[in-house]
């Protein structure tokens, strides 16, 4: 699938020249260079932590572990790469350009690092990448704001190209998640279901776009539970999984929760997908994600009431603060090279544009744009901190303390999938990627 995606390459290349222009233009400058970065290594140590680009050079070539390269783009002429290609025999050095991505640029092999002073050829350029001044940037403007919220408005609407590498991530991604649900389902522990996942995805932990959260029972109310236990629990209420995949830098993120139970929290999860889904159903271009995030708090808020969890009104429940106990993270973000992608909290002009009084962890505040791609991962949780300062608070009375017992040993649930945003309607690159299996 992704072989026959490269024919779309060309094209996204001539939409960021075109991209480029304008933003350089409005800023004053005509050269940009971007560098991809360099490896890290552990204090005292020659360990080098998993190498990740700066995203803005992966947003121009599909290259996601070539450090030391740099990206010089000048008004008008054909992107130059300077191609870092060690001669090293302790480690395997990058392989020979592709010609279905490297006929985009002009090629110049390095051997050995470069410094900036070395590249820019221009009293007008900018520098993006996190670069050292020991490398020679002199008075060449680094990291401009202006010009990376330009860079970063474009990289919400996304190409052709990225939309597939998008769309083939969610592929990757569901013939992994359904490999870690029937491990879960043969008694894995999670750290096996874990491995199966990466077994199943072709990728290695590091080569996700986040470490993946594989959480039973009450591991799940943990919001990014970060642990693998090596042994199986005999008890098993519940598991949720929120794991993705990368195609060529481009990120899937994608969450699901199983149930081992036919009650109250099966039909706690079978409300929670179906509420998703109409939220999913309004992310279409003109609509204010925010809406959508106040929306899934009363949805929610009217569920926990239908099922006997909440005594007071849905809008109560809202307006009161009492659903941030169990919804205590936004609805969802943009989503790109970046798991969180960038520009979801700034309008066209770059300017702040605020999250809604008491919902300080919203990532995404923009009016949905199409050709945005974006998560939508409602979410539901039982967490011990939370619940007890909302039982001490004048709200405690609100709330059905047998049934959150009740519940508390299934840890929560997260529903979460990718939605390509479009004029009137949408595609859920997700339930597409797991219909397809
Ligand atoms: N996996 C992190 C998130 O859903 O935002
Ligand atoms: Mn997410
Ligand atoms: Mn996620």
């Amino acid at each position: 699938m992704i072989v026959e995606a490269r024919s779309l390459f060309a094209e996204h290349i001539a939409t960021r020249q075109a991209q480029l222009a304008l933003a350089l233009d409005a800023c004053g400058y005509d050269e940009l260079l971007i560098w991809s970065g360099a490896q890290i290594t552990a204090f005292l140590d020659d360990y080098h932590y998993p190498f990740k680009p700066n995203p803005h050079f992966m947003s121009w070539l599909p290259l996601t572990r070539h450090e030391e390269c740099w990206l010089q783009l000048r008004l008008g002429e054909k992107p130059v790469l300077y191609y870092y290609q060690p001669d090293d025999y302790w480690y395997a050095p990058p392989t020979d350009p592709e010609s279905w991505w490297a006929d985009q640029v002009e090629i110049k092999p390095l051997r050995k690092p470069l410094a900036a002073r070395d590249v820019v050829s221009s009293s007008k350029a900018a520098i993006i990448g996190e670069v050292e001044d020991r490398r020679g940037v002199g008075d060449v403007s680094l990291n401009p704001q202006a010009l990376i919220n330009l860079l970063h408005l474009d990289r919400t609407r996304k190409t052709a190209w990225e939309v597939a590498c998008i769309a083939a991530a969610n592929k990757i991604a569901a013939i992994a998640h359904n490999a870690a649900r029937d491990a879960y389902f043969a008694g894995a522990s999670e750290f096996d279901i874990e491995m199966a996942y990466c077994q199943a995805a072709r990728l290695q932990a590091h080569e996700m776009p986040y470490g993946s959260i594989v959480a039973i029972n009450e591991h799940a109310a943990t919001l990014h539970y970060q642990g693998k236990d090596r042994s199986a629990p005999t008890v098993r209420n519940a598991f949720l999984i929120d794991a993705g995949a990368t195609c060529y830098g481009y990120a899937a993120d994608i969450t699901r929760t199983y149930s081992n139970s036919d009650g109250l929290f099966a039909q706690l999860l079978a409300g929670m997908d179906a509420l998703e889904q109409r939220i999913v159903a309004g992310a279409i271009a003109g609509t204010d994600y925010r809406r959508l995030h106040l929306q899934a708090h009363a949805e929610i808020a009217a569920l926990l009431k239908d099922l006997g969890v909440l005594k007071v009104s849905p809008e109560a429940a809202v307006a009161e603060g009492i659903s941030a106990t169990f919804l205590p993270h936004g609805l969802g973000h943009y989503l790109g090279l970046q798991t969180h992608d960038v520009a979801g909290l700034i309008d066209n002009q770059g300017e702040d544009l605020p999250r809604p009084q008491g919902h300080q962890f919203l990532r995404l505040t923009r009016v949905l744009e199409a050709g945005n791609i974006l998560t939508i991962e409602p979410g539901v949780y039982f967490i011990d901190s939370l619940l007890a300062k909302l039982r001490e608070s004048k709200h405690g009375v609100a709330v059905n303390w047998d049934l959150i017992e009740q519940l508390r040993p299934y840890g929560g649930i997260r529903v979460e999938d990718n939605i390509l945003v479009g004029e009137g309607g949408n595609r859920n690159l997700t339930r597409e990627a797991f219909a397809q299996l």
